[in-house]
């Protein structure tokens, strides 16, 4: 017997932690649990995950969260899954063992090869049919470096020995039965449009680009919509409860922020940043640094795409002043600090880790921290650590404002959401600095909500998408009150500082 009350659980596989939610029908969490996993750092530049510890955490929230709710596989109607994008793993098709770890997508060793690729063409070679400018960033290069970099990896890929995929696939092939039950090899279209291997007419692999990226087209998965029933779980204690979601990060949070008309935009603040307009069924091509990718997919639906700011490094940066210089001991003590003092003093932190992404797309700069004078104390450099993420979102929206105006009209307000929206202070001088409203949702977890959303709407949970726009309401806004003056002041410093971080790497 059915219970009577029944939800969605979604699993949220992100950079730093994997959570599972369980949400009601007017969108609201029931349960959840969450575990945080290693960040493997090799050397300078190269990031990694253990695919087995994210499998093995995906398992555990799954169960951590139906205990919390007292649940079990008979209230659970779909699964949806969303992702770190860009991420990839090499597994082997009979045992499910990775080849090699997850090559995460802030991992910077493509270099080479991206900079090959670029000699002949130029970076944006293949943002005609991808949408992409070349970048280290994305994930089909990632796949030939693992290829190339594990002995015989190659010869038993053409052997059909070995799959590969972004971490949606490597979930959804081990929930629906892995190496021993013959698990599901899928994707969804928004995943698949950060391989830089998939046409984004088409929607299929392109030969050409997998040809040039060198990645052989037998161990891709499957494109698939990002709302369809991809198979069941296969054993566990989900068994036979529908996998029907997949949404790539950043896409699930537009769709859980209800972005579903064309010109609505949101911006999550997580590890990094990203921004993504909402275009509609239309293709549009940025001529600002922005990417063109899939926003969603509905079952046989016509495709919806997205313009997108991707910036790398934003939560991270606190994360990385709490590890690295012991600075806080717990990231929300960077508000405290950075409201001890007035204003940033003069200071201003470009947090190039990775390069710069979105809109300069710059793998050259290397991070910096300028205009330091004797009169800096801590307090200025939390406030110039926060204030880079609004600086590095008021570049993006600009980018984005230029492109709209193509595409239907300039944005009036940004909703928001992701952990760094908790921090008052940095939402006012958000707004302030890009003179737009911003504005935050009630139900805050949008990124697992609109992977919950795509999984019920496939089974019928869901009936339509009005359902999903119903359940949006406004928790807080925050209106632009700096003068606007002093705002472009610091957006010319902002701007200096940017420069000087350029040309670093030879
Ligand atoms: O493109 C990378 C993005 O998907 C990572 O998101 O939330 O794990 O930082 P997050």
């Amino acid at each position: 017997m059915t219970p009577s009350r029944t939800y969605v659980l979604a699993i949220d596989q992100g950079t730093t932690s994997t959570r599972a939610m369980i949400f009601d029908a007017s969108g609201e969490v029931v349960a959840q649990d969450q575990i945080e996993h290693e960040q493997i750092f090799p050397r300078a530049g190269w990031v990694e995950h253990d695919p087995m510890e994210i499998w093995e955490s995906t398992r555990r929230v799954i169960g951590g969260a139906l205990g919390k709710g007292n649940l079990n596989s008979r209230h659970v109607e779909a699964i949806g899954i969303t992702n770190q994008r860009e991420t990839v793993v090499v597994w082997e098709r009979a045992t499910g063992r990775p080849i090699h770890n997850a090559v995460v997508w802030q991992d910077t060793r493509t270099q080479a090869m991206v900079d090959e690729l670029a000699a002949d063409g130029g970076l944006d070679r293949f943002k005609d049919v991808s949408g992409l400018p070349l970048a280290t960033y994305f994930a089909g290069p990632k796949i030939a470096w693992v290829l190339d970099h594990v002995e015989g990896a190659r010869d038993r890929a053409a052997k059909g020995e070995l799959l590969a995929g972004t971490i949606d696939s490597w979930l959804v092939w081990n929930l629906t039965g892995g190496g021993e039950h013959d698990g599901e090899h899928v994707t969804d279209v928004t995943n698949a449009s950060r391989t830089m291997l998939m046409d984004l007419r088409t929607l299929q692999w392109s030969e050409d680009l997998c040809e040039a990226i060198r990645v052989p087209m037998e161990v891709l998965p499957r494109i698939c919509s990002s709302s369809e029933v991809y198979g069941e779980c296969t054993p566990g204690v989900l068994a036979g409860t529908p996998v029907a979601g997949i949404l790539g990060d950043q896409q699930a949070a537009t769709f859980g922020q209800a972005c579903l008309a064309p010109g609505t935009a949101k911006n999550t603040y997580g590890t990094g940043n990203f921004m993504l307009l909402n275009t509609g069924t239309e293709i549009v091509e940025s001529e600002n640094g922005l990417l063109t990718t899939l926003c969603y997919q509905l079952g046989d639906d016509a495709p919806v795409y997205a313009l997108e700011g991707s910036i790398a490094v934003t939560g991270s940066l606190v994360q990385w002043v709490r590890d690295n210089l012991g600075l806080i001991r717990s990231a929300p003590e960077i508000e405290q600090l950075a409201c001890s003092v007035e204003d940033n003093g003069g200071v201003y932190f470009v947090p190039a880790f990775s390069g710069l992404f979105a809109p300069y797309w710059r793998p050259d700069a290397r991070g910096a921290i300028l205009g330091l004078t004797r009169y800096a104390n801590k307090g200025h450099l939390a406030r110039a650590v926060l204030e880079s993420t609004a600086f590095q979102t008021r570049d993006v929206l600009d980018a984005m404002q230029a492109d709209a105006e193509r595409a239907g009209g300039r944005l009036t307000e940004l909703k928001v959401d992701g952990g760094m929206v908790a921090n008052e202070t940095l939402m006012q001088f958000q707004a302030d600095v890009l003179g737009v409203d911003v504005v935050r949702p009630k139900i805050a977890e949008t990124t697992a909500l609109g992977a919950a959303y795509v999984a019920g709407l496939a089974v019928g949970y869901w009936s339509s998408t009005e359902q999903v726009e119903a359940n949006w309401s406004e928790d807080e806004r925050w209106t632009p009150r700096l003068d606007r003056a002093d705002v472009e002041r610091m957006c010319r410093n902002w701007a200096k500082a940017v420069s000087r971080t350029l040309d670093w790497v030879d």
